[in-house]
Formats: structure tokens, sequence, C-alpha cells
């Protein structure tokens, strides 16, 4: 099996991330690294243990993680992108929408990933040609070809430079009246591992970072699903942080609803 060795290190450490993340519950030592845009001591703490885990093993390998990233860390190479808590918001106020998010990837792409959610007991992981999977279980897309039927996610643009709220708003607003339902539950992560669990059809927002996206995109396209960027843009997703995601028999009609509003957004 391909990278089977980077998937037994990247899920060996996320369920040992996942333990001390749900012993952190309660979550200390809350900072501001800017307004809204929350670190913990946890988030920290989980960052090193992953980071500990990945260098022992693969000590050449680049590491992308969102609490130690540059400014100028791209993903090139051989890769390791590390969401050490996605949701830090969430798990600040005990809200269990929360997970840890581990991609690796080489020169040809994502290459395997995993998130894994403490608080509700769920790991999903993915192999490039090799499928998605749920608690070990093989995963798929939904089959809703109907948007008036279809579910969607997204994350609203709270985080300084990430957008115009107001303008977001009449995407979302316009988005809603075309289908079930628009959750913001506050994990991109977990919002792209329920697209690829078929939990929710389809998943829109800006503003991301390699480490919010890049194992959910995995999970996603190996779970049958579509992923791109928005209307008019060039760059790769993963590092754009415009990001499209869906079973794929949505994918037009959700982008284009979003092209209505870009621009502004
Ligand atoms: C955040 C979550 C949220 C998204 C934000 C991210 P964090 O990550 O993924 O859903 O809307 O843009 O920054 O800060 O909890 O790791
Ligand atoms: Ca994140």
């Amino acid at each position: 099996m391909p990278f089977a060795a980077e998937a037994w290190v990247a899920r060996a450490a996320a369920a040992d991330a996942a333990q001390l993340i749900a012993a952190r519950r309660g979550a200390d030592d809350v900072r501001e690294k800017a307004p809204a845009d929350l670190v913990t001591a946890a988030d920290r703490a989980v960052e090193r243990l992953i980071t500990e885990r990945i260098r022992s093993r693969f000590p050449d390998d680049r590491i992308v993680a969102e609490e130690s990233a540059g400014s100028d860390d791209g993903v090139a190479g051989r890769c390791w992108i590390v969401d050490p808590i996605d949701g830090t918001t969430n798990f600040v106020h005990g809200h269990p929408y929360v997970c840890v998010s581990i991609a690796f990837a080489d020169l040809d792409g994502l290459a395997a990933a995993v998130i894994r959610a403490p608080f509700l007991s769920e790991e999903f992981h993915a192999l490039r040609g090799h499928g998605a999977y749920l608690n070990g279980v093989p995963l798929r897309i939904s089959e809703v070809d109907d948007p008036s039927g279809a579910l969607f996610a997204t994350g609203f643009p709270f985080k300084g430079g990430k957008g115009d709220p107001t303008a977001y708003f009449g995407l979302v607003a316009d988005v809603l009246r075309g289908c079930h339902g628009v959750r913001r539950a506050g994990s991109a992560a977990l919002d792209l591992a329920y697209v690829a669990a078929g939990r929710v059809d389809g998943f829109f927002e800006i503003g991301l970072q390699p480490w919010d996206t890049a194992a959910g995109l995995l999970l996603v396209t190996e779970a049958g699903g579509q992923v791109s960027g928005w209307p008019g843009d060039t760059a790769d997703p993963l590092c754009s942080g415009r990001v499209l995601a869906s079973n794929g028999a949505v994918h037009e009609w959700l982008r284009s609803r979003v092209a209505r509003h870009v621009p502004p957004l």
C-alpha cells in the first residue's frame, strides 16, 4: 500500500493528539493571536506532539503547522500540513465540533489524510487512490442531485482580513433560498469530512489556510466528490483558501450561486 508508513504515523499521532485534546477539555491559557483568532495551551501542546512524531520518523520532510507556520511557509515537496485543533473557538467554549487534522503531500499532491474528532469519537482517513474511511469503514459522498434538497456547510469570515461579512451574508442568503439549509459549525476540516461522509452535500468558504483544508480536500476527492476554487480563481484552493467542495452533482449550482457574489468577495 503506497504511503502506508505516512498514513500510520498520521493516524497514530492523531489518536494520541485526540486523547490530549479530550484531557484538556476546558481550555487553559486562551490567547488572541489577533482579534477573535484564538490559541490555547492545548493547541501548542498538540502541535508539539504531532511534529515530534513526524520528525522522529521522517526527519527530512517539511512541516507546515498552524501554530508555528511562518508567513512564507508554503506546501512544497514532501510536506506535512498540520492543524492541531481545528475549531479552537469551539474548543474554548466547550462545543464538541473540534478536530485534529493531518495531511501528507508529495510532488503529485495530497497523498494521505486523517481528521479525528475527539469529542465525537470519529476518525476519518484517506489515501490517494485508495478511498476514504470513517472509523475504518469506506465512505461515499451523498447522492443528492437536486440543490433544492441539499444541505450545505460554510464558515463565516469572522477574522480580520478574511472578507466582508456583510457581502458574505448576501451569498449565504442566496444559497439558503435554494436549498434545505446552510450550517456553520466552526471547523472547516470537519465540514469537508462531512461532505466526504455525505452528511452535507457541499461546502464553501474563503480565507482558509492550508492546515484548515488539506486533509479534508483529500477526503472529499477520495470519497468521490469534487473540489475547486471559487469562480474566476486560477490558484489551487489549498493555497488560495477559497474552497468549493461538493458531491459533484450540486457543484455547478453552488458555483453559480457563489459567482453572483464575486466580486466583491
Ligand atoms: C478555523 C475553523 C473555522 C474557519 C476559520 C478557521 P481554527 O480554524 O476552521 O471553521 O471558519 O477560518 O480559521 O482557527 O479553529 O484552527
Ligand atoms: Ca484551523
